[in-house]
């Protein structure tokens, strides 16, 4: 094991990120040491003098003794990369002997009894943070990121979402070059200072945590709307982004004032203040962050033409812009105690969000994208050593659990209280909730006790899902008896189930299966059912059945459940796939099932279905999801198996297809609305299909489509289709374009995308061409995940025999962690489920894990993941 790195005291700017001193060991954080802090900060006063050398930032504080701290504990203040300029004491400077800095704290040793006024000076270089973290620039602009433990880098402070205050933020800057200057809260004051600068005043009302605050400062224009609440406030709008890329800024206009709308109507939840203001940066970690009326973006969720952006751009734009603003209550409103738990906030808001994307679109299409995310990205998360409960009992970096396990699985857990209280009982739940907690910073037990509370309901197993990591497995068998006309579903080992048959059921029910083994009789069942289990996937779980093949296939033609309809689908494919895997590695002849084109068939002729759902339902489950269920997994089986099927199913119902592709061209303007939106999926489902065969007449037909296309999400997956097949036509494609498209970086992204993802054979000598690219930069989190995230997600290449594919990650890993480590840890991910392949695999990626473990310098978000990986 190498030295580590994290923070440091800095004493002038740090030269490089790789110069930083060696570091104390990685410390474990546990939950069941919680303790509440000693001291509360009632009154938080920043001034930020922002410069291009450094910038200086005081901190006035009013602190008072915590509810149960003792009055001469030590005041600990959290902080990273600071230098100290300056701290008094209600006015007096401290003398040396008074405190204790080392690379993570300050501490002053005894405090005054009482309230009292704490002053900190600090010298930051933001414009030498590339980790993204705290404040740093981004295209000339100031920012800042302080979720989770941001806030240290920028002043020492108790960086602890428990420790709730009221903030002023005035900021300083030179006026030409940031004429715009924002903070959370309301605009109380601004003006002209000597020097060519100006400053402005902003003052937040609401208490909140240090990781909700945030500072833009830089040359932006913006887009102003307005929302009238419920209660007659008028909210002024406004999306901030550098001028020229404003006319790309309605669609999230709409999507702010739809959602505003929507907690309105949903939950009754109204915006609580006159401003509200998005800013767009091109450079930033993750999507983006809720920072109290002041959400700030990466620009790929905001900026959106038909030209320019997919339906799935404008889709992620509603979600998220969506979802930001919902944390004002669930998040901001109330909020955390501390990081363990983070599902509190965000599985309950992505809860929220997926309900609204849902009544605004297509429910069911809606449910099978969040259902299979959760399938292709968390199951093997849950399956692997990086398995936690979606509330964790521990961590080293905080940064290493924003996961799909607290997000996506959170909001399973959070919809299960939804499914057992039906839509008026989780409302009276949420309702008791802010009654309860508004203000407060609570706990996921809270949230448990306002739904049960305000449900008269107890439900004591239900708080396991909090604790307990990984996907339950529930078994089911039926049997009928046909003399005592009875019905029984035995489950072992699980959850949640509901049961009904036919496309006119017999009837839906809820089971709550909460022991070991549970037996459910129905009597007077005339005829033997078919049970629709798992109903819009009511629970995580994996669900094993003892459905027949013809139990499937009726399901799959007939359930009134259309989840449930795609689900059967789904199962039979898995099925098919399996055993063709088994069969290709005995070497036996492929054959597809006639029984399973002719499912698909139908499905594709059916004209009463939604044509979204005409097109999930024919999309095979990815290779990870069949990976997953092998003892071993065996990428090139199941790449071979799926290319298969694929090019078996095109080849059969090539008439179909081609007839859709032509019933589904439509000349009108782009539009976001689901019956556009179904008909450019169902077209260009059909098309890649097509274009699979690579034969003359749909190669024709795909560059057509390509040329024709007046919206990106058409020309794309014309480009997409075509570039299935390497050659000529691919490759002049997609010089094609890039040449088109190379002035747009969100473009030019997907284009790093497409080809990273691609399953070409030897990809990989191409994605380490693409590093060199002029347009590529390691910088910018959003290229890495396209070019980097996007090859690790391509079973054939990442996994390929050699192990090229693993020592270009691993070698990129440690080159990315000298510049952003919450990147790079994303990163490392990929190597975590090695052992999931055979032995000559291991030891490849096996030996890049302990190469990069035992790496000088490496940050304790990537050796979190990699030491963990290796354990
Ligand atoms: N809290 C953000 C969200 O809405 C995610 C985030 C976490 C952003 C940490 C930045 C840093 O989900
Ligand atoms: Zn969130």
């Amino acid at each position: 094991v190498g030295k580590r790195t994290s923070c440091s005291v800095a004493t002038e700017p740090p030269p490089a990120a790789t110069e930083k001193p060696e570091m104390d060991a990685p410390k474990e954080i546990f939950l069941k040491d919680y303790r509440k802090p000693d001291y509360l900060f009632d009154k938080v006063d920043l001034q930020f003098q922002l410069g291009e050398e450094k910038t200086i930032v005081t901190t006035k504080i009013v602190v008072s003794p915590g509810v149960e701290g003792s009055i001469s504990a030590p005041l600990v203040l959290h902080g990273c990369d600071l230098k100290l300029l300056s701290i008094k004491v209600n006015g007096t400077e401290l003398k040396g002997e008074e405190y204790t800095v080392d690379s993570r704290h300050l501490t002053v040793s005894t405090p005054p009894a009482g309230v009292f006024n704490l002053e900190i000076v600090t010298e930051i270089y933001p414009q030498l943070n590339t980790s993204l973290e705290g404040l740093y620039k981004s295209t000339g602009n100031f920012c800042t990121q302080c979720e989770a433990e941001g806030f240290r880098k920028i002043t020492y402070f108790q960086d602890r979402p428990d420790v709730m205050a009221k903030y002023t933020c005035r900021i300083e800057a030179d006026k030409t070059l940031y004429p715009v200057l924002l903070s959370n809260g309301n605009l109380i004051e601004q003006g002209d200072l000597e020097d060519g600068k100006h400053f402005a005043l902003w003052e937040d009302p609401f208490k909140k945590p240090s990781y909700l605050f945030a500072l833009v400062a830089g040359q932006l224009g913006c887009r102003e709307d307005s929302f009238v609440t419920c209660s007659g406030r008028n909210v002024t709008l406004r999306i901030w982004t550098p001028a020229q890329d404003l006319p790309k800024t309605a669609h999230a206009m709409y999507s702010l004032k739809a959602a505003m709308q929507w907690d309105e109507e949903v939950f009754g939840l109204e915006y609580d203040l006159d401003l509200f203001n998005i800013v767009v940066v091109p450079d930033f970690n993750m999507g983006a962050m809720e920072n109290k009326s002041l959400n700030i973006f990466q620009s790929r969720l905001v900026l959106a033409s038909p030209e320019t952006a997919t339906d799935g751009d404008y889709a992620a734009i509603l979600g998220v812009v969506g979802h930001e603003y919902f944390h004002n209550w669930t998040g901001n409103r109330v909020t955390c105690r501390d990081w363990f738990q983070l599902t509190l906030k965000e599985g309950l808001t992505v809860f929220r969000d997926q309900e609204f994307s849902s009544d605004l679109g297509c429910r069911t299409v809606k449910r099978i994208a969040d259902v299979s995310k959760l399938r292709i990205y968390q199951f093997p998360q849950d399956a692997g050593p990086m398995a936690h409960p979606i509330r964790p009992h521990s961590y080293i970096k905080m940064d290493n659990f924003y996961t799909v396990t607290v997000y996506e699985k959170g909001a399973e857990v959070v919809r299960m209280y939804k499914t057992m209280f039906g839509a008026s009982g989780f409302r009276k739940g949420m309702d008791l909730y802010f009654q309860r907690h508004d203000g407060q910073a609570v706990t996921c037990e809270d949230f448990y006790a306002a739904m049960c509370d305000a449900n008269n309901a107890q439900l004591p197993h239900f708080l396991q899902w909090y604790s307990q990591a990984g996907t339950p497995t529930v078994k089911v068998s039926s049997s009928y008896d046909p003399s005592s006309q009875t019905f029984s579903l035995k489950f072992s080992d699980g959850t949640l189930q509901t049961l009904a048959s036919d496309d006119k059921p017999v009837f839906t029910t809820v089971l709550q299966f909460k022991k070991k083994e549970e037996e459910f009789i129905f009597e007077n069942i005339p005829e033997k059912p078919v049970p629709s289990l798992l109903r819009g996937y009511s629970a995580p779980v994996r669900l094993d059945s003892d459905l027949s093949e013809s139990d499937l296939f009726f399901l799959l033609a007939n359930d009134s459940d259309e989840f449930n309809r795609w689900e059967a689908g789904q199962v039979l494919a898995r099925k098919l796939m399996l055993s063709l895997v088994a069969d290709f590695q005995q070497q036996k002849t492929l054959v597809l099932n006639p029984k399973f084109v002719d499912g698909l068939r139908s499905i594709l002729r059916n004209t009463s279905l939604d044509k979204e759902f005409i097109a999930k339902a024919i999309t095979l489950p990815g290779q990870g999801e069949i990976m997953d269920m092998m003892a071993v997994a065996d990428p090139d089986a199941v790449h071979a198996v799926r290319n298969f099927i694929k090019k078996e199913l095109a080849l059969q119902l090539k008439d179909d297809l081609l007839a859709a592709v032509a019933s589904n061209r439509s000349s009108e303007a782009y539009m976001f609305n689901h019956n556009s939106m179904a008909r450019r999926a169902l077209k260009n489902t059909c098309l890649a299909y097509l274009a699979s065969l690579n034969e003359p007449d749909v190669t024709e037909l795909a560059l057509h489509e390509y040329k024709t296309a007046t919206n990106m999400t058409e020309q794309f997956a014309a480009l997409l289709a075509l570039s299935q097949n390497p050659g000529k036509v691919r490759d002049d494609a997609l010089l094609d374009f890039y040449n088109q498209w190379q002035n747009d970086y969100l473009v030019v992204s997907k284009w790093f995308a497409l080809q990273a993802t691609s399953d070409i054979p030897g990809n990989v000598v191409n994605v380490q061409k693409l590093l060199s690219h002029p347009a590529f930069d390691m910088r910018n989190p959003n290229k890495v995940y396209s070019l980097i995230g996007g090859f690790c997600g391509s079973p054939v290449n990442f996994h390929a025999k050699d192990g090229s594919g693993y020592k270009f990650l691993g070698e990129v890993v440690l080159q990315l962690d000298k510049i952003n480590p919450q990147v790079a840890s994303r990163m490392v991910s990929a190597f975590s489920r090695w052992r999931r392949y055979d032995e000559n695999r291991q030891a490849l990626a096996k030996a890049q894990l302990e190469m990069i473990v035992s790496a000088n310098g490496l940050s304790e978000n990537v050796y979190e993941i990699a030491s963990k990986s290796l354990a």
